[in-house]
């Protein structure tokens, strides 16, 4: 198939991409670089062994979205593009709300005229909000409290609306959980510009002596030892879970919301741990204040994602270790 990845340079696309050429499609990436580099196509070509078709253009540009359909059979879209800084999304919301909810519905319109009507979306487990008790499951009621949350929920709620509208549209929104890690190849992989707000990497720039110590936000949660637990998932199984989606939406038609984690809970200090353990570093940490709208428990309840897409996490906490620091040393 000809699949069109909105976002196709950055993280987590980049890895789908690299999966979806693997598994012989034909992929076509259009990306603005707002939040990457160019360089990384040459990396996924490293890789993969062919080169994407790449349009630099921002989704929200009608007439270049018309140019890239246009020029390619479409015939399913996965939507990575988006900005996704929580912080951010409360000082610019202006800018989140245009970027994310004018580009899909700029992308939508557009994939509807040329008869493309199959997408797989990038939701996340924000959308879970501050009062479900985990394992979160898709049934459970979704709330927000930050304007990049909403943007994501938004989406759900227009993507959902117009599959219900007609009956040709099949969507799919993966809500990740914590996507860390990188390629096994070191070729790829999280590189944030200026000083990380992710756990995984701002304690692999302590670890490299980049940065020089982690502020671990609280150690009083309800938690076995008073850390914040999340569900941390291999990049690299998360684009494995696009390219299930991607089968599950050419053969079914609706909207489907699916978890994308692995069920697992790890808390803060247990992933330093783990990560100094894989990787026979330090990493040097002090307990600071709790960071305003964390939730102490999120993890994902996977049997939807199992029981649909067959599809399941392979890595554990020590790959994503291993290969994340094995990317920044490569870097
Ligand atoms: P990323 O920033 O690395 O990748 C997003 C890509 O989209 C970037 O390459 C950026 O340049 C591009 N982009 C942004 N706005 C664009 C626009 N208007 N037009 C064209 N390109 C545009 O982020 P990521 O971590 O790979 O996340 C991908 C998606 O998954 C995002 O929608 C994000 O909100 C969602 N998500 C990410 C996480 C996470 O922790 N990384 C968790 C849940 C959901
Ligand atoms: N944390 C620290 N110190 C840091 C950074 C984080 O202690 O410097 C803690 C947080 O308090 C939390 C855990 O590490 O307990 C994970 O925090 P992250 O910022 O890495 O991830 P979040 O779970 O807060 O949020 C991420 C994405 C969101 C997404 C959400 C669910 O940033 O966009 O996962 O998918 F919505």
């Amino acid at each position: 198939m000809k699949i069109l990845v909105t976002g196709g340079i950055g993280f987590i696309g980049s890895h789908t991409v690299v999966e979806l050429i693997e598994n012989g499609h034909d992929v076509v990436i259009v990306d603005n670089l707002s939040n990457s580099s160019v360089k990384v196509l040459d990396d996924i070509q490293k890789i993969a062994k062919r080169r994407p078709v790449f349009y630099e253009a921002d989704i929200r540009d009608k007439a270049a979205m018309e140019r890239v359909f246009t020029e390619n059979k479409i015939d399913a879209v996965i939507h990575f593009a988006g900005l996704k800084a929580v912080g951010e999304s409360i000082q610019i919301p202006m800018e989140y709300y245009h970027n994310n909810i004018t580009g899909t519905l700029v992308l939508c319109d557009v994939m509807r005229t040329h008869g493309c009507k199959t997408i797989v979306f990038s939701s996340s487990a924000t959308v879970y909000g501050m009062n479900n008790v985990s394992p979160f499951k898709e049934d459970m009621p979704t709330s927000c409290t930050n304007p990049y949350g909403w943007t994501k929920l938004m989406l759900e709620q227009i993507l959902t609306d117009i599959a219900h509208s007609d009956p040709e549209w099949s969507v799919v929104l993966l809500r990740y959980f914590n996507p860390i890690g990188a390629h096994p190849s070191g070729i790829i992989g999280e590189n944030p510009s200026g000083i990380p707000n992710n756990l995984f990497p701002y304690l692999a720039r302590v670890a490299a002596g980049i940065l020089p110590c982690l502020s671990i936000y609280g150690n009083d949660y309800d938690t076995p030892d008073g850390t914040g637990v999340r569900d941390y998932i291999h990049v690299v199984d998360l684009a494995q879970g696009h390219l299930k989606a991607l089968n599950y939406a050419t053969e079914h038609k609706g909207a489907e919301a699916i978890n994308l984690g692995t069920s697992r809970g790890t808390s803060v200090l247990e992933l330093v741990k783990a990560f100094e353990k894989a990787n026979g570093v330090k990493v040097k940490y002090k307990i600071v204040e709790r960071r305003p709208g964390d939730i102490a428990t999120c993890y994902a309840d996977t049997a939807k994602a199992t029981e649909l897409l067959g599809w399941s996490a392979k890595y554990g906490i020590e790959d994503m270790c291993r290969h994340g620091w094995n990317y920044m040393n490569k870097k």
